[in-house]
């Protein structure tokens, strides 16, 4: 009988611990200069985070709902409008779509990869569509190539939606520089995660990166100027800070995620189905998500092994309450609806060791 240990779903205290005395000296830096509000640290972390994805701006908001929310009404996209996303995401990207007063249309994931299916994404355009916003789900991007040419065919606005994805390669360029622009969130668990909340969008178009300054702080030009309505949704000054200690150490931090999920797919491999990273994208594991039919009971041996373990999404978007005025019902989109009655995300960060990746793997082996 193998004693038990507990295995976190995710460790933020095990990610901080090397590094937090370079976090202390960053906040630190920022009390002592005293400016809290788009200082320095933000200006320097927008620069870095643009260099490592390779666009030429990023703009630092509240959250990644902001950012995509921004994205949207940068692009001009608003009532009247539809906005093509994802069956299988996150409830966020559907409600920043709303919160622009555009309305979101869905389309189903390819079951493979989670991606949204471009075939599903084309099938959903209408006149009215003005954008579309494929998510990098779980860590893995999108089929950016056929997006991005039934977007151009349609000459529809490409907001990524990389909140999931933060290094992640697509043909070696980063997950974040293929749309129009991107979003990104740095929520705590996220594979960059500040200390609360806070996001960011990339873009290389020069006027939605000047609109996006203004949009972000009241429409603000000079000191009491405003050009624009805007609205309040800036990266907090001492999050930015410690995001640059952060960032230097992502690249590695996704190594490891790929090593555990090799070790991973390696023990569990034909006893459940474990993810596939699709050629030419590099997944980045922020999720690492299996599925199995017993996937509840499988959930619940594991809580009792220890093992925290989540469901990324037990509901999909289309059957949440929040979502009845879009008209969908169940059947709507099969693969979603399949996916979310079989997936379990196991634990998985830089600093999972291979004991635990053992023992869970163990823990799942056990099961009849
Ligand atoms: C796919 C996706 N989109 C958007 C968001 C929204 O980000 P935030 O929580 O920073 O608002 C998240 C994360 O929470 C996400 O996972």
């Amino acid at each position: 009988m193998i004693a038990t240990m507990h295995v976190p779903f995710v460790d933020l205290r095990a990610q901080h611990a090397p590094i937090s005395r370079d976090i202390d000296q960053a906040i630190r830096a920022v009390v002592d200069r005293g400016d809290f509000i788009l200082g320095a640290a933000v200006e320097r972390f927008e620069a870095e985070f643009a260099a490592f994805i390779g666009t030429r701006h990023a703009i630092g908001v509240g959250t990644g709902f902001d950012a995509i929310e921004l994205a949207l009404r940068a692009f001009g996209v608003g009532p009247g409008d539809e906005v093509v996303t994802a069956a299988n995401t996150f409830i966020a990207t559907v409600m920043a779509i709303l919160a622009v007063g555009a309305r979101p249309v869905l389309a189903d994931m390819d079951p493979v990869t989670y991606a949204i299916d471009p075939a599903a994404l084309a099938a959903a355009i209408t006149p009215r569509t003005r954008a579309v916003i494929p998510v990098h789900l779980f860590g893995q991007p999108v089929d950016l190539e056929a997006v991005v040419s039934v977007a151009r065919r349609h000459n529809l606005v490409v907001i990524e939606d990389a909140a999931q994805a933060h290094g992640a390669r697509y043909n070696g360029r980063r997950a974040g520089s293929f749309g129009h622009a991107a979003a990104f969130s740095f929520y705590p668990s996220k594979n960059l995660g500040a200390l609360g909340d806070g996001g960011m969008i990339t873009t290389d178009d020069e006027r939605a990166a000047a609109a996006l300054r203004l949009l972000r702080n009241y429409g603000q030009r000079a000191k009491y100027h405003h050009a624009v309505p805007g609205t309040n949704s800036r990266l907090d000054t001492l999050q930015a800070a410690v995001l640059s200690v952060k960032l230097p150490h992502l690249d590695g931090w996704n190594a490891a995620r790929r090593e555990h999920a090799d070790a991973y797919a390696a023990r569990l491999g034909g006893r459940v189905r474990t993810p596939v990273a699709a050629a030419g994208r590099e997944h980045i594991y922020h999720l690492y998500v299996i599925e199995t039919e017993a996937r509840d009971a499988l959930q619940q041996r594991l809580r009792a092994r220890q093992v925290d373990t989540g469901i990324h999404y037990p509901v999909p978007v289309h059957l949440q309450e929040a979502c009845v005025s879009l008209g969908y019902k169940a059947g709507d989109f099969p693969a979603t609806e399949a996916a979310a009655a079989r997936m379990l995300s196991l634990p998985m960060f830089a600093e999972l060791s291979d004991e635990q990746i053992e023992y869970v793997s163990g823990a799942i082996d056990s099961i009849p």
